[in-house]
């Protein structure tokens, strides 16, 4: 029976209006908001200029969205929702490569590139050989597995921040493996950034001491049939923000090595091996 609305019982008369006939995983997802956000408002007794500040902070959120930006998944990746989301529905067996968050930069149908080609195509940065393979969790090769992958320019933007001043496609590119799961190909070695900081999400980080930078990653997304998508990154492991990522995106296991060498062109080298887990 539903009751009047008062503070000891605002949960129960807010919950108790559900129908019956109401899909039950909504039911439950409901519910539990409901309790949820009701203690914590109670628990921080949340001022009447808090409760409008809030309304302000998430206009302004969905008022800066459009077809090329997204600040409520922004948002969720400063607090480190997208993080623990990924985190509860893509356990993995140990050894099998873990994932982090996509980011707003990936585009799809990014140019399928020849095993060993060049990603970057405006000749700027310190170039680096990305090498590795594709495993599953026994260790055997994975033939016709995809690699979609892109970094940032040594100024830290990637391509789709600089249309008409960097190339399209430049530090992206698509590569399969062959019959010895087998990875190559040349980009740079990638810098740390700031996530798009100029919109609600960037004052929200100021006001709380926070600063707005990423270390410095290539992201890969790696599929073949019959395993799960990986959507992940390596990391370049003296990178001053590692252990501060804006977005909560490190793993331990996903600190690659990033060693100079000095075979003609090449400045680094970073081998990484992907291990896939089965579907
Ligand atoms: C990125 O790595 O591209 C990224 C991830 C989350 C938020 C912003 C950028
Ligand atoms: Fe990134």
């Amino acid at each position: 029976m539903s009751q009047f609305f008062t503070e000891a019982s605002s949960e129960q008369a807010v919950n108790a209006r559900m129908g019956v006939e109401v899909d039950a995983r909504l039911k439950t997802v409901m519910a539990s908001l409901v309790k949820h956000l009701h203690a914590f408002i109670k628990d921080v007794h949340l001022t009447q200029d808090e409760w409008e500040s809030a309304i302000e902070f998430l206009t302004r959120t969905g008022q800066i969205c459009g077809n090329e930006r997204q600040e409520f998944i922004l948002l969720s990746d400063t607090l480190g929702v997208s993080m623990l989301v990924d985190a509860i529905n893509h356990r993995r067996p140990d050894g099998a490569t873990e994932n982090t968050v996509l980011g707003p930069f990936h585009v799809a149908e990014s140019p399928q590139r020849e095993m060993g080609a060049c990603i970057t195509l405006d000749g700027k940065g310190e170039s680096c050989m990305f090498e590795g393979r594709v495993l599953d969790l026994q260790g055997n090769p994975v033939a016709g597995a995809r690699l979609d992958v892109w970094s940032d320019n040594p100024e830290g933007f990637y391509d789709v921040q600089q249309p008409g001043v960097q190339p399209k496609w430049n530090n992206r590119g698509i590569f399969t493996t062959g019959a010895d799961g087998a990875y190559r190909f040349v980009g740079i070695k990638p810098v740390s950034y700031p996530i798009p900081d100029d919109g609600p999400v960037g004052k929200m980080l100021a006001a709380l001491g926070r600063h707005p930078y990423r270390p410095a990653h290539m992201h890969f997304i790696v599929t073949a049939p019959g395993f799960e998508k990986i959507v992940t990154h390596t990391f370049v492991g003296d990178d001053a923000y590692l252990k501060s990522d804006a977005v909560f995106g490190v793993k331990e296991t996903l600190v690659a090595p990033f060693e100079r060498v000095n075979d003609g062109s090449t400045r680094w080298r970073s081998t990484f091996d992907f291990v896939l887990t089965p579907e």
